[in-house]
């Protein structure tokens, strides 16, 4: 075990040190923004922003309204690190891959993680602009991001996920967003995949029965890292757009930039006031 292990951890250590000897900031919170929502960095006090390039062992995204950047500043008064940007699975990275930053930012001491991504809409009772608070989430990406070696200094063989996304976090976020102008906010279960591709409407009717609420192609690697970890986390949603075949329209990568750009004053001002809350 300790065979595969030790080159995994090394890693980290690395990218850990190579960030440590740029900056002396203890983030309390980690953001991940998603597609289109990376305007919350613009209210950060930005004291380091490193490339995801300059981080040994970190991947770039290769995906549009994604920028790499780790940025490590305070917003209201909160030690805060932003992943500006994240990896994807269909972009053909592996799992290991596509929670390395998450991990990195796990070591770096994050007590909380807020995780935030576009998704589509599956319950017909959402609207294009809507925010959800993720509740749970079904993994159908295909492959579970832990499977392996287990690394015992992250955390144990069998994470419990019975409390990934906790009660309490989402409750700070429902507070806040009581006080949000034209902020309507969603509680479901998102459903993750691998993508690239769109779902077809056949899908999306069969994970309606699943019990899922929002479907999307990211999270659930960079939530399973956490809670193997033990670190809570709060996930928002950006609905962008309805599922396939709700509307008698296409989907296109066009819409879900253009509603993240609709929603954005909203969406941080939600993620913000959380953040507040955090300090
Ligand atoms: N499906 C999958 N991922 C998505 C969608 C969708 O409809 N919208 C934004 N990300």
């Amino acid at each position: 075990m300790s065979l595969y292990s030790a080159p995994m951890i090394e890693e980290l250590k690395t990218a850990v040190d190579s960030i440590r000897s740029k900056t002396s900031l203890q983030p309390q919170v980690g953001v991940i923004l998603g597609s289109g929502l990376g305007h919350v960095v613009d209210a950060i006090d930005v004291e380091t922003a490193i490339p995801y390039g300059e981080i040994p062992g970190a991947r770039a995204s290769t995906v549009l309204g994604h920028q790499g950047r780790l940025i490590f500043g305070h917003t209201k008064g909160l030690p805060v690190v932003a992943m500006q940007g994240r990896v994807h699975y269909y972009e053909g990275y592996e799992m290991s891959q596509v929670m390395f930053l998450s991990r990195v930012i796990g070591r770096l001491g994050i007590k909380k993680l807020v995780v935030t991504n576009a998704a589509g809409g599956i319950n017909t009772s959402y609207k294009p602009g809507d925010l959800m608070l993720i509740s749970d989430h079904i993994n159908l990406m295909g492959a579970n991001p832990l499977r392996g070696p287990n690394f015992d200094d992250l955390g144990v063989r069998f994470p419990d996920m019975s409390e990934a996304y906790p009660e309490d976090l989402r409750n700070v976020a429902k507070e806040v967003a009581a006080n949000v102008q034209g902020i309507k906010l969603q509680e479901g279960i998102y459903l993750g995949l691998s993508g690239p591709t769109y779902e077809t409407p056949a899908e999306i009717r069969a994970f309606r029965i699943l019990g899922a609420d929002a479907v999307g192609m990211s999270t659930v690697p960079e939530v399973i890292a956490m809670s193997h970890m033990g670190i809570p986390v709060l996930g928002i949603s950006c609905i962008t757009n309805m599922a396939a075949g709700i509307l008698k329209q296409k989907l296109t990568h066009q819409e879900v930039m253009d509603t993240t750009e609709r929603v954005q004053s909203q969406f941080t001002e939600l993620v913000l006031g959380v953040l507040g809350r955090l300090a």
